[in-house]
């Protein structure tokens, strides 16, 4: 390289990118890179490379310029470890990269020229410590991060100077994300980029073909066209979902050994249908009834006998107290074989009716009072509350709706396992211990709030 290809090489982001780091950009991609606009909105479906492209913008701003402070946000830790491992693996495997190294640590990695740059975690509650200045905050997954953390590093960006960057893939017309991306057609304030799946020729026709069959339309149309949907008329509202969404880890070890565990079963029924299980644990001797959804799972579509090996395996790892099961169509053959392993802690429920519509109440109470934390990580079992809808009957009552082209059997297995909860909490009937009752929504709702007594009284 001479001198002057040298000086383009680092004054292009794009050519940085390819020569110095060894990859190629794609046609968006590039057009990102070399956008030094104070402010930037990238609104872009799943897997175009999106987390990739900050991470090289963070290299080359932080290589190239001094005295740069450079921030990565993202709304799970596990997240920002992927971000920012990329980032720690190509600035110490460079060869050109690695020379001007000043200290690289899990944490951070600075240039020699008084860079740096930092991956944190927004997580639930957003808020980070005074202290932070930035010349450069890039915010990942910027539609589940929530409002506070923007809040919070609104002072950090007061350097002039300073380049506010926020990237994701749309999740309902709310939040931050939402509103910057309606700003951008009234002010010309900021930089936006709306980039579909298909405009990533990685991405093959198959696949979106395929994805389209088994997502609704409008799922489609939000995680790969990156159109943010209206969220009315959703049973459960997004806001109450993303409110209950935590960052942590789902374990199949036995790691919480002070409580309970309950799993729900939602066996495959037609074509796209999966088998669903959802594992929720509860607090010994917790009057809150705080529970967490501990593990979640479709299982890949196979036979019945092997798909319960795995059911079987999984309520063993986590000695689950007990396990509901929707016993329609193939779930009764479920139900038998579980129940031959492992007796009556199987129960069968045939969730129809006002049944189902209290089962599926119940949840979305629990979700209300703060009773069900939900795994931020587990995008699917977040994206399949959306399946949900209100809908007016014909005598002009509203009832739930469930989007049958759609996947939503995690959800499903969810309300089973509250509804083995709810059980032993004698609260949902189920097969055996006599007639439904159904309470009044209200009534529940003190109950919850006052902490769940151990019986409620039969109406
Ligand atoms: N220009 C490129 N050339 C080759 N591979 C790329 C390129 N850009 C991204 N990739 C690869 O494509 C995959 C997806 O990239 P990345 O994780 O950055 O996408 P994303 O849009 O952030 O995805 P998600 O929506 O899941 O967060 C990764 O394996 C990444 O290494
Ligand atoms: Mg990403």
């Amino acid at each position: 390289m001479t001198a002057t290809s040298i000086k383009d090489v680092l004054k292009s982001p794009t050519l940085f990118v390819m020569k110095i780091l060894g990859m190629k950009p794609l046609r968006y991609q590039a057009e990102f890179l070399e956008d030094n606009s104070p402010k930037i909105i990238v609104v872009g479906g799943r897997q175009i490379g999106k987390s990739t492209m900050l991470s090289w913008k963070a290299i080359w701003k932080a290589f190239t310029h001094p005295n740069e402070e450079i921030l990565i946000i993202s709304a799970s830790f596990e997240q920002a470890q992927l971000v920012y491992s990329k980032i720690y693996e190509t600035c110490r495997n460079n060869e050109f990269l690695s020379t001007h190294l000043q200290k690289i640590t899990l944490h951070e990695t600075r240039f020699d020229n008084g860079s740096g740059i930092r991956c944190l975690t927004a997580g639930r509650k957003g808020t980070f410590g005074r202290g932070y200045s930035a010349t450069m905050v890039m915010f990942d997954e910027a539609s589940i991060i929530p409002e506070e953390a923007f809040v919070s590093l609104e002072p950090a960006l007061a350097v002039r100077g300073s380049q506010l960057i926020m990237s994701g893939t749309p999740m309902g017309k709310r939040g931050r994300f939402y509103k910057v991306w309606e700003s951008h057609f009234h002010s010309r304030e900021w930089s936006a980029y709306q980039i579909k799946s298909s405009e990533n020729p990685f991405v093959s026709r198959d696949y979106l073909r395929e994805e389209a069959q088994i997502m609704t339309a409008e799922q489609y149309a939000q995680e790969h066209e990156a159109v943010f949907l209206d969220t009315v008329g959703r049973f459960y509202p997004l806001d109450l979902v993303m409110d209950a969404a935590d960052d942590y880890k789902y374990s199949l070890e036995r790691k919480k050994p002070d409580g309970s565990f309950y799993m729900g079963v939602d066996v495959a029924h037609m074509g796209t249908d999966e088998t669903a299980i959802v594992v929720i644990f509860v607090p010994k001797d917790d009057k809150h009834l705080r529970t967490e959804v501990s593990y979640a799972k479709t299982l890949l579509k196979s036979d019945i006998l092997s798909s319960s090996k795995e059911i079987i395996d999984t309520a063993r790892a986590m000695d689950c107290e007990l396990i509901m099961i929707d016993k329609i169509g193939l779930g009764a053959g479920m139900y038998d074989i579980l129940r031959a392993t492992f007796g009556n802690k199987v129960r069968g429920v045939v969730l129809e009716g006002k049944r189902r519509e209290s089962a599926y109440n119940y949840l979305k109470i629990m979700l209300e009072n703060h009773k069900l934390r939900l795994n931020i990580n587990d995008t699917k079992l977040l994206y399949q509350f959306g399946s949900y809808t209100m809908k007016e009957s014909v005598s002009g009552s509203l009832r739930i709706t469930k989007d049958t082209s759609s996947h939503d059997d995690l959800v499903d297995a969810l309300v089973l396992a509250t509804t083995a909860l709810g059980a032993t909490l004698n609260y949902v009937p189920f097969e055996g211990l006599g007639e439904l009752f159904t309470l009044e929504e209200q009534y529940i709702q003190n109950m919850l709030k006052r902490g769940f007594p151990k019986y409620l009284p039969r109406t």
